[in-house]
């Protein structure tokens, strides 16, 4: 049996198990994918052990994606350009190749759902493993992005990563009101939706133009986009759309195979799997 899993903490929330095994029965594979709860400081031990074990393959979420980068023996180009990864597969010659595909999975989702153009000016809120990985391609596909934090000095270091870009700046989120700039995309990369809560931030950063997106996924509304919905936004969506295309890149890694994802996105909702 060909076994996978995700590693996380928290986990329990996790759907990468359901869009697994959705793929897997699309292309007939036999694969048994798991979840993996990690204690915070065990992250080494808990993945070293999985892939000793027989573990063929990993996603890799909240907090573990910096973690996950360091100790990967190989790294895809997006793994490079990305600096974190939240795909792992160990190779024929038992070695760690790291891949990031969440950045490429939102760029496929925010063009299907028509909420990005090549000269978009996109406000993205978090500095963590998940804002960092979908920099680089939102950057390369022409967009330019303004990076705010709860804690500025991260967006400081997120800055200083990219710091061959000229299209990536940074603002206090304090200062969010002061300078007036018309975002075309707001994109909420914080974990603050798990705890069911919302970065504090203006809310003249919403206008009727605004496209708002949450990399956070439930069956109902996110608080975040409720928020914008509330203060006027123009369309909104949550990350259901980027988890399925960011999965699908992991399963293609796996097994060089792509599933078909707009089926799948169907399937799920059709038949609730939140
Ligand atoms: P991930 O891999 O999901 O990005 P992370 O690296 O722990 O996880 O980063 C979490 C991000 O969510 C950070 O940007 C964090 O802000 P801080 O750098 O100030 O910690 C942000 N975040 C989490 N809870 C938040 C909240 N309640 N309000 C605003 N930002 C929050």
């Amino acid at each position: 049996m060909k076994i996978f899993a995700i590693f996380g903490n928290p986990i329990k929330h996790s759907k990468s198990p359901i869009i697994h095994k959705l793929f897997a029965n699309q292309l007939n594979i036999v694969q048994q994918y798991e979840k993996i709860y990690v204690p915070i400081n065990n992250f080494n031990n808990v993945i070293n052990h999985f892939f000793k074990n027989g573990g063929l393959g990993a996603n890799i979420t909240v907090p573990f994606k910096k973690m996950a980068y360091n100790i990967c023996d190989l790294l895809t180009q997006r793994g490079i350009n990305s600096g974190v990864v939240n795909t792992l597969k160990i190779t024929k010659k038992n070695q760690i190749l790291g891949d990031n595909t969440d950045g490429i999975g939102l760029l496929k989702d925010l063009k299907r759902i028509n909420f990005i153009y090549k000269n978009s000016n996109i406000l993205l809120i978090g500095a963590g493993g998940a804002a960092q990985g979908i920099i680089y391609p939102l950057i390369n596909f022409g967009c330019t992005i303004m990076i705010t934090n709860r804690t500025y000095k991260k967006s400081c270091h997120l800055l200083k990563y990219f710091n061959n870009k000229k299209n990536i700046n940074i603002i206090k989120i304090e200062d969010i009101n002061n300078k007036k700039i018309n975002y075309d995309l707001i994109i909420n990369a914080t974990s603050s939706s798990i705890k069911g809560v919302i970065p504090n931030i203006s809310s003249s950063i919403i206008h009727s133009n605004v496209f708002c997106y949450d990399l956070f996924y439930s069956n109902k509304i996110t608080p975040f986009l409720d928020w914008c919905l509330y203060h006027g936004a123009k369309k909104i969506s949550d990350g259901l759309g980027m988890l399925i295309e960011q999965a699908a890149y992991s399963f293609f890694l796996w097994h060089g195979i792509m599933p078909n994802t707009t089926l799948i996105l169907k399937k799920f909702k059709t038949n609730n799997y939140f």
